[in-house]
């Protein structure tokens, strides 16, 4: 049988590190977000693990939502820049206090776009969630209003991260080997 762990050389975030955060994190939300209506949007497909946890862990009533946009593409692991809305929401954001749910803050150019296109659908409020951020790969003024954890500069998959299309079924965060996206 083959296997996925092989190909990481390292492992960043533990699944045990991961589950802790998560419930740190869904109780925070609980507390900032109570008495009001809360949406968590899931931008496809990267966040879908993150998101699965992370609404477990919300105590009070919450509605989710779901989004497509398109960043990267293929196998490339630079971002083009081009952001695209491929699967808009099916919720009317009027009054809604919207809470994006992300698997990783990186140029930030994707949600840099995003979140303006939201705020003009009156929402009560649009914020952020991560579970992952590399901050030194900023390129647009955005910083996660709940984050998880900083990585360093190295691509990682795991925990909802794909390299082209795969490893998104890990449930920690690793770094790949080199000889695997450059094969
Ligand atoms: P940004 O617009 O550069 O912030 O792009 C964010 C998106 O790029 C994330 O939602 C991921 O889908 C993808 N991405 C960024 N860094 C990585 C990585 O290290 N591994 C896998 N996907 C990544
Ligand atoms: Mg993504």
């Amino acid at each position: 049988m083959q296997s996925m762990d092989r190909d990481i050389d390292h492992i960043l975030v533990t699944q045990a590190q991961l589950q802790q955060k998560v419930e740190e994190l869904g109780a925070q939300i609980s507390r900032d977000y109570a008495g009001r209506q809360l949406l968590l949007v899931s931008i496809l497909k990267g966040s879908v693990v993150f998101m699965a946890d992370l609404m477990r862990a919300v105590t009070i009533p919450c509605a989710i939502d779901f989004m497509v946009v398109s960043s990267y593409g293929g196998a490339n692991t630079e971002s083009t820049g081009l952001v695209k809305i491929v699967k808009d929401l099916d919720a009317d954001l009027t009054g809604k206090d919207v809470l994006i749910v992300e698997d990783i803050l990186d140029t930030g150019i994707t949600l840099s776009h995003l979140m303006p296109v939201l705020q003009l659908r009156n929402p009560n409020s649009v914020r952020l969630c991560t579970i992952l951020s590399k901050p030194s790969r900023r390129k647009a003024q955005i910083e996660p209003d709940y984050l998880g954890f900083e990585v360093p500069d190295e691509f990682v998959v795991g925990y909802g991260l794909d390299y082209d299309e795969t490893y998104r079924n890990l449930p920690y965060v690793g770094v790949l080997k080199p000889e695997i996206y450059n094969a």
